[in-house]
Protein backbone atom coordinates (compact mmCIF):
# COMPACT_ATOMS: atom_id res chain seq x y z
CA UNK A 1 0.00 0.00 0.00
CA UNK A 2 1.51 3.57 -0.67
CA UNK A 3 1.12 5.60 1.71
CA UNK A 4 -0.48 9.15 1.43
CA UNK A 5 -4.10 10.08 1.81
CA UNK A 6 -4.48 13.50 0.31
CA UNK A 7 -3.44 13.02 -3.82
CA UNK A 8 -2.94 15.95 -6.50
CA UNK A 9 -3.13 14.18 -9.85
CA UNK A 10 -0.83 16.01 -12.36
CA UNK A 11 -2.23 15.04 -16.12
CA UNK A 12 -3.91 16.17 -19.11
CA UNK A 13 -7.79 17.12 -20.14
CA UNK A 14 -7.84 14.42 -22.89
CA UNK A 15 -6.90 11.79 -20.23
CA UNK A 16 -9.81 13.01 -18.09
CA UNK A 17 -12.17 12.68 -20.90
CA UNK A 18 -10.89 9.40 -22.16
CA UNK A 19 -11.78 8.03 -18.24
CA UNK A 20 -8.40 6.85 -18.11
CA UNK A 21 -7.67 8.99 -15.11
CA UNK A 22 -11.00 7.98 -13.79
CA UNK A 23 -9.58 4.45 -13.33
CA UNK A 24 -6.83 5.60 -10.92
CA UNK A 25 -9.75 7.98 -8.86
CA UNK A 26 -11.64 5.25 -8.60
CA UNK A 27 -9.54 3.21 -7.21
CA UNK A 28 -8.38 6.23 -4.35
CA UNK A 29 -12.39 6.50 -3.73
CA UNK A 30 -12.24 2.52 -3.05
CA UNK A 31 -9.39 3.42 -0.26
CA UNK A 32 -10.94 6.27 1.07
CA UNK A 33 -8.13 8.79 -0.52
CA UNK A 34 -9.33 12.92 -1.01
CA UNK A 35 -7.90 13.83 -4.69
CA UNK A 36 -7.84 16.73 -6.99
CA UNK A 37 -6.88 17.24 -10.40
CA UNK A 38 -4.51 19.33 -12.55
CA UNK A 39 -5.49 18.66 -15.95
CA UNK A 40 -3.63 21.40 -18.16
CA UNK A 41 -0.70 19.93 -18.51
CA UNK A 42 -0.02 20.31 -22.49
CA UNK A 43 2.67 18.50 -24.76
CA UNK A 44 6.26 19.49 -24.20
CA UNK A 45 5.24 21.32 -21.23
CA UNK A 46 5.87 24.86 -20.57
CA UNK A 47 7.50 26.72 -17.26
CA UNK A 48 3.80 28.70 -16.79
CA UNK A 49 2.06 25.95 -16.73
CA UNK A 50 4.12 24.19 -14.15
CA UNK A 51 4.59 26.67 -11.92
CA UNK A 52 0.12 26.91 -12.04
CA UNK A 53 0.31 23.62 -10.78
CA UNK A 54 2.04 24.09 -7.96
CA UNK A 55 -0.08 27.42 -6.77
CA UNK A 56 -2.84 24.72 -6.96
CA UNK A 57 -0.88 21.97 -5.57
CA UNK A 58 0.04 24.31 -2.56
CA UNK A 59 -3.31 25.32 -1.96
CA UNK A 60 -4.29 21.52 -1.65
CA UNK A 61 -1.49 20.67 0.20
CA UNK A 62 -1.38 17.36 -0.73
CA UNK A 63 1.50 14.39 1.04
CA UNK A 64 1.24 12.75 -2.35
CA UNK A 65 1.42 13.66 -6.18
CA UNK A 66 0.59 11.21 -8.77
CA UNK A 67 1.25 11.93 -12.42
CA UNK A 68 -0.16 9.98 -14.70
CA UNK A 69 0.13 10.03 -18.35
CA UNK A 70 2.75 10.72 -21.25
CA UNK A 71 5.95 11.69 -20.73
CA UNK A 72 4.73 15.40 -20.16
CA UNK A 73 2.97 15.23 -17.63
CA UNK A 74 5.10 12.87 -15.69
CA UNK A 75 7.78 15.29 -16.17
CA UNK A 76 5.29 18.16 -15.31
CA UNK A 77 4.19 16.14 -11.55
CA UNK A 78 8.16 15.92 -11.53
CA UNK A 79 8.53 19.19 -11.53
CA UNK A 80 5.71 20.43 -9.30
CA UNK A 81 6.56 17.83 -7.06
CA UNK A 82 10.06 19.76 -6.55
CA UNK A 83 8.89 23.50 -6.22
CA UNK A 84 6.20 22.69 -3.79
CA UNK A 85 8.51 20.44 -1.74
CA UNK A 86 10.63 23.62 -1.67
CA UNK A 87 8.25 26.27 -1.35
CA UNK A 88 9.61 27.58 1.51
CA UNK A 89 13.01 27.83 -0.41
CA UNK A 90 11.48 29.73 -3.08
CA UNK A 91 13.25 27.58 -5.64
CA UNK A 92 12.51 28.01 -9.23
CA UNK A 93 12.47 25.56 -11.73
CA UNK A 94 16.58 26.85 -12.33
CA UNK A 95 17.27 25.13 -9.01
CA UNK A 96 16.07 21.76 -10.14
CA UNK A 97 19.60 21.05 -11.79
CA UNK A 98 21.96 17.84 -10.95
CA UNK A 99 24.35 19.88 -7.89
CA UNK A 100 21.66 20.43 -6.00
CA UNK A 101 20.93 17.85 -2.93
CA UNK A 102 17.33 18.19 -2.67
CA UNK A 103 15.96 16.29 0.02
CA UNK A 104 12.76 15.29 -1.73
CA UNK A 105 10.08 13.44 0.00
CA UNK A 106 9.41 15.42 3.32
CA UNK A 107 6.15 16.83 2.25
CA UNK A 108 4.79 14.98 -0.16
CA UNK A 109 5.97 11.31 -2.10
CA UNK A 110 5.52 11.07 -5.81
CA UNK A 111 3.87 8.47 -7.97
CA UNK A 112 4.15 7.53 -11.57
CA UNK A 113 1.61 6.35 -13.44
CA UNK A 114 2.88 6.21 -17.71
CA UNK A 115 -0.34 5.82 -20.45
CA UNK A 116 2.52 5.95 -23.19
CA UNK A 117 5.21 3.15 -23.37
CA UNK A 118 8.05 5.51 -24.42
CA UNK A 119 9.79 7.74 -22.34
CA UNK A 120 10.64 6.10 -19.31
CA UNK A 121 10.15 9.25 -17.63
CA UNK A 122 8.55 7.62 -14.60
CA UNK A 123 12.11 5.96 -13.47
CA UNK A 124 14.55 8.24 -14.92
CA UNK A 125 15.81 11.50 -12.87
CA UNK A 126 15.09 14.04 -16.12
CA UNK A 127 12.84 16.73 -16.40
CA UNK A 128 11.78 18.61 -19.63
CA UNK A 129 10.62 21.88 -19.15
CA UNK A 130 9.37 24.20 -22.28
CA UNK A 131 10.70 27.94 -21.55
CA UNK A 132 10.06 31.21 -23.66
CA UNK A 133 12.76 34.22 -23.24
CA UNK A 134 11.98 37.41 -24.06
CA UNK A 135 11.99 37.70 -27.75
CA UNK A 136 9.68 34.76 -27.86
CA UNK A 137 11.83 31.57 -28.95
CA UNK A 138 11.08 28.49 -27.26
CA UNK A 139 13.98 26.27 -25.98
CA UNK A 140 13.68 22.97 -23.85
CA UNK A 141 15.31 23.10 -20.23
CA UNK A 142 16.81 19.61 -19.19
CA UNK A 143 16.43 19.78 -15.74
CA UNK A 144 18.08 16.01 -14.33
CA UNK A 145 18.68 15.83 -10.54
CA UNK A 146 18.71 12.10 -9.44
CA UNK A 147 16.25 13.24 -6.00
CA UNK A 148 13.12 13.69 -8.25
CA UNK A 149 12.96 10.18 -9.96
CA UNK A 150 9.18 9.15 -8.70
CA UNK A 151 9.29 7.16 -5.12
CA UNK A 152 6.80 4.87 -7.01
CA UNK A 153 6.15 3.60 -10.34
CA UNK A 154 3.05 1.72 -11.32
CA UNK A 155 3.67 0.02 -14.51
CA UNK A 156 0.12 -1.16 -15.89
CA UNK A 157 -0.34 -1.71 -19.73
CA UNK A 158 -3.98 -1.22 -18.88
CA UNK A 159 -3.54 2.48 -18.68
CA UNK A 160 -1.90 2.38 -22.72
CA UNK A 161 -4.71 0.08 -23.98
CA UNK A 162 -6.60 2.77 -25.59
CA UNK A 163 -3.20 4.69 -27.11
CA UNK A 164 -3.42 5.62 -30.36
CA UNK A 165 -1.27 4.15 -33.45
CA UNK A 166 0.98 7.27 -34.02
CA UNK A 167 1.15 7.41 -30.37
CA UNK A 168 2.10 4.01 -30.27
CA UNK A 169 4.79 4.28 -33.16
CA UNK A 170 6.51 7.92 -31.96
CA UNK A 171 7.12 6.34 -27.97
CA UNK A 172 8.39 3.34 -29.02
CA UNK A 173 10.96 4.71 -30.90
CA UNK A 174 11.81 6.67 -28.20
CA UNK A 175 12.35 3.42 -26.41
CA UNK A 176 14.60 2.26 -29.46
CA UNK A 177 16.32 5.90 -29.02
CA UNK A 178 17.19 5.57 -24.97
CA UNK A 179 18.25 1.73 -25.48
CA UNK A 180 20.50 2.89 -28.29
CA UNK A 181 22.10 5.93 -27.04
CA UNK A 182 22.50 4.55 -23.66
CA UNK A 183 24.37 1.45 -25.12
CA UNK A 184 26.85 4.02 -26.54
CA UNK A 185 27.14 6.91 -24.08
CA UNK A 186 30.04 7.75 -22.36
CA UNK A 187 28.77 6.83 -18.96
CA UNK A 188 27.69 3.20 -19.97
CA UNK A 189 27.52 1.00 -17.18
CA UNK A 190 27.35 -2.59 -16.96
CA UNK A 191 24.31 -2.21 -15.66
CA UNK A 192 22.80 -0.13 -17.57
CA UNK A 193 23.58 -2.38 -20.11
CA UNK A 194 21.80 -5.02 -19.35
CA UNK A 195 18.44 -2.99 -19.32
CA UNK A 196 19.37 -1.46 -22.89
CA UNK A 197 19.76 -4.86 -24.02
CA UNK A 198 17.05 -6.42 -22.69
CA UNK A 199 14.46 -3.31 -23.32
CA UNK A 200 15.50 -3.58 -27.28
CA UNK A 201 15.06 -7.54 -27.24
CA UNK A 202 11.38 -6.81 -26.02
CA UNK A 203 10.71 -3.65 -29.10
CA UNK A 204 11.97 -6.25 -31.37
CA UNK A 205 9.17 -9.11 -30.39
CA UNK A 206 6.50 -7.38 -29.23
CA UNK A 207 6.84 -3.26 -30.89
CA UNK A 208 4.92 -4.23 -34.20
CA UNK A 209 2.82 -6.68 -32.87
CA UNK A 210 1.46 -3.47 -30.05
CA UNK A 211 1.10 -1.11 -33.46
CA UNK A 212 -1.09 -3.24 -35.00
CA UNK A 213 -3.09 -4.52 -32.48
CA UNK A 214 -3.55 -2.14 -29.82
CA UNK A 215 -5.30 -4.50 -27.79
CA UNK A 216 -3.13 -6.91 -27.70
CA UNK A 217 -2.43 -6.83 -23.89
CA UNK A 218 0.88 -9.43 -24.05
CA UNK A 219 2.72 -7.03 -26.09
CA UNK A 220 1.46 -3.53 -24.41
CA UNK A 221 2.64 -5.34 -21.07
CA UNK A 222 6.26 -6.10 -22.94
CA UNK A 223 6.40 -2.74 -24.65
CA UNK A 224 5.27 -0.83 -21.04
CA UNK A 225 8.29 -3.17 -19.34
CA UNK A 226 10.82 -2.02 -22.28
CA UNK A 227 9.83 1.61 -21.84
CA UNK A 228 10.85 1.28 -18.09
CA UNK A 229 13.99 -0.76 -18.70
CA UNK A 230 14.86 1.81 -21.85
CA UNK A 231 14.69 4.72 -18.59
CA UNK A 232 16.96 2.31 -16.10
CA UNK A 233 19.11 1.92 -19.17
CA UNK A 234 19.30 5.36 -20.09
CA UNK A 235 18.92 6.95 -16.60
CA UNK A 236 22.04 5.27 -15.36
CA UNK A 237 24.34 5.90 -18.73
CA UNK A 238 22.66 8.44 -20.63
CA UNK A 239 21.37 9.87 -23.94
CA UNK A 240 23.50 11.64 -26.78
CA UNK A 241 23.57 13.60 -29.71
CA UNK A 242 20.52 12.16 -30.61
CA UNK A 243 18.18 13.46 -28.34
CA UNK A 244 20.31 16.84 -28.62
CA UNK A 245 19.35 17.29 -32.07
CA UNK A 246 15.76 15.84 -31.51
CA UNK A 247 15.20 18.55 -28.72
CA UNK A 248 16.45 21.04 -31.28
CA UNK A 249 13.75 19.96 -33.64
CA UNK A 250 10.87 19.56 -30.97
CA UNK A 251 11.87 23.39 -29.57
CA UNK A 252 11.96 24.65 -33.39
CA UNK A 253 9.59 22.66 -35.62
CA UNK A 254 7.17 21.43 -32.32
CA UNK A 255 7.45 17.78 -33.68
CA UNK A 256 6.78 15.02 -30.83
CA UNK A 257 9.50 14.08 -28.71
CA UNK A 258 9.37 10.48 -29.98
CA UNK A 259 9.26 11.76 -33.61
CA UNK A 260 12.10 13.67 -33.49
CA UNK A 261 14.70 11.53 -31.51
CA UNK A 262 13.63 8.45 -33.96
CA UNK A 263 13.91 10.12 -36.77
CA UNK A 264 17.48 11.37 -35.84
CA UNK A 265 18.26 8.34 -34.53
CA UNK A 266 19.70 5.89 -38.03
CA UNK A 267 21.92 8.93 -38.92
CA UNK A 268 23.48 9.96 -35.95
CA UNK A 269 24.24 6.04 -34.83
CA UNK A 270 26.20 5.92 -38.20
CA UNK A 271 27.62 8.69 -37.43
CA UNK A 272 28.35 7.67 -34.26
CA UNK A 273 29.82 3.95 -35.75
CA UNK A 274 32.13 6.00 -38.28
CA UNK A 275 33.96 7.51 -35.61
CA UNK A 276 37.87 7.75 -36.53
CA UNK A 277 39.44 7.39 -33.15
CA UNK A 278 37.58 5.18 -31.67
CA UNK A 279 35.31 2.15 -32.36
CA UNK A 280 33.70 1.30 -29.34
CA UNK A 281 30.62 2.63 -30.59
CA UNK A 282 30.95 0.13 -33.43
CA UNK A 283 31.76 -3.05 -30.91
CA UNK A 284 28.93 -2.40 -29.27
CA UNK A 285 26.23 -1.99 -32.04
CA UNK A 286 27.84 -4.60 -34.06
CA UNK A 287 27.16 -6.48 -30.89
CA UNK A 288 23.75 -5.38 -29.81
CA UNK A 289 22.97 -6.46 -33.39
CA UNK A 290 24.41 -10.00 -32.85
CA UNK A 291 22.91 -10.59 -29.76
CA UNK A 292 19.46 -9.43 -30.79
CA UNK A 293 19.68 -11.87 -33.88
CA UNK A 294 19.75 -9.34 -36.28
CA UNK A 295 23.38 -10.02 -37.55
CA UNK A 296 25.25 -13.47 -37.60
CA UNK A 297 27.50 -13.96 -35.08
CA UNK A 298 30.52 -14.20 -37.82
CA UNK A 299 29.21 -11.10 -39.02
CA UNK A 300 32.30 -8.56 -39.50
CA UNK A 301 31.91 -5.15 -37.32
CA UNK A 302 30.53 -3.08 -40.53
CA UNK A 303 27.66 -5.83 -41.51
CA UNK A 304 26.64 -6.44 -38.27
CA UNK A 305 26.33 -3.01 -37.67
CA UNK A 306 25.07 -2.12 -40.77
CA UNK A 307 22.16 -4.54 -40.11
CA UNK A 308 21.50 -2.75 -36.83
CA UNK A 309 20.60 0.59 -39.18
CA UNK A 310 18.58 -1.51 -41.66
CA UNK A 311 16.68 -3.11 -38.65
CA UNK A 312 15.88 0.53 -37.71
CA UNK A 313 14.71 1.56 -41.14
CA UNK A 314 12.55 -1.53 -41.54
CA UNK A 315 10.92 -0.81 -38.10
CA UNK A 316 10.14 2.60 -39.39
CA UNK A 317 8.27 1.18 -42.55
CA UNK A 318 6.43 -1.57 -40.15
CA UNK A 319 5.00 1.37 -38.17
CA UNK A 320 4.34 3.86 -40.65
CA UNK A 321 7.00 6.10 -39.01
CA UNK A 322 8.91 8.52 -41.22
CA UNK A 323 12.19 8.32 -42.38
CA UNK A 324 13.44 11.90 -43.19
CA UNK A 325 13.26 15.75 -41.68
CA UNK A 326 10.96 16.84 -44.98
CA UNK A 327 8.27 13.15 -44.35
CA UNK A 328 7.88 14.75 -40.62
CA UNK A 329 6.77 17.95 -42.90
CA UNK A 330 9.92 19.93 -42.88
CA UNK A 331 10.62 21.98 -45.50
CA UNK A 332 13.88 22.67 -47.25
CA UNK A 333 13.40 26.20 -46.77
CA UNK A 334 12.01 26.19 -43.35
CA UNK A 335 15.41 23.75 -42.09
CA UNK A 336 17.82 26.29 -43.83
CA UNK A 337 15.99 29.45 -42.39
CA UNK A 338 16.21 27.59 -38.56
CA UNK A 339 19.94 25.66 -39.34
CA UNK A 340 21.52 28.05 -36.92
CA UNK A 341 19.03 28.00 -34.17
CA UNK A 342 18.78 24.30 -34.36
CA UNK A 343 22.93 24.24 -33.99
CA UNK A 344 22.70 26.54 -31.93
CA UNK A 345 20.49 24.36 -29.19
CA UNK A 346 21.71 21.34 -30.14
CA UNK A 347 24.98 22.47 -28.62
CA UNK A 348 23.21 24.12 -25.71
CA UNK A 349 22.05 20.55 -24.99
CA UNK A 350 23.31 18.59 -22.15
CA UNK A 351 22.83 15.28 -23.74
CA UNK A 352 25.45 16.36 -26.22
CA UNK A 353 28.64 16.06 -23.61
CA UNK A 354 27.84 12.18 -23.53
CA UNK A 355 28.50 11.06 -26.71
CA UNK A 356 30.96 9.17 -28.08
CA UNK A 357 31.96 11.47 -31.48
CA UNK A 358 32.08 14.76 -30.87
CA UNK A 359 30.41 17.14 -33.66
CA UNK A 360 31.70 20.28 -34.89
CA UNK A 361 28.77 22.73 -35.98
CA UNK A 362 29.10 22.07 -39.46
CA UNK A 363 29.06 18.43 -39.05
CA UNK A 364 25.58 18.72 -36.59
CA UNK A 365 24.33 21.07 -39.54
CA UNK A 366 25.19 18.25 -41.97
CA UNK A 367 24.20 15.64 -39.89
CA UNK A 368 20.55 17.75 -39.75
CA UNK A 369 20.85 17.98 -44.03
CA UNK A 370 21.32 14.27 -44.43
CA UNK A 371 18.76 13.61 -42.39
CA UNK A 372 16.64 15.78 -44.54
CA UNK A 373 17.21 14.05 -47.62
CA UNK A 374 17.19 10.45 -46.40
CA UNK A 375 21.16 10.15 -47.06
CA UNK A 376 23.28 7.65 -45.01
CA UNK A 377 26.08 9.49 -42.94
CA UNK A 378 29.32 9.01 -44.90
CA UNK A 379 31.67 11.18 -42.85
FE1 LIG B 1 13.55 10.31 -25.06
Amino acid sequence: MIPGDKCFIVTDAMLVKLGIVSMLTKKLDEFGKAWQIFDEVEPDPHEETILRATEACSKFQPNLIIGIGGGSSLDAAKAVWFLYEHEEDKFTIDELNPFEELHMGVKAKCVAIPTTSGTGAEVTWAVIVTRTDVDGNESKLEQPNGDVIPTYAIVDPQFTKNLPKVLTAATGFDIIAHSSEGLIAEWRTDFADACCYHALDLVKDYFVKAYQNGEDMEAREKMANAASLGGLGFGNSQVIIGHAMGHSLGAVFHLTHGKAVGVMLPYILQYCLRNPDDDTALKTIAKAAKKLGLAEWKDDLAAASDAYIQFLNSLQKSVDFPHTLEECGITREDLGKNMERLVQLTNESSSITMSPREASDALIQKIFEYAFEGKSIDF
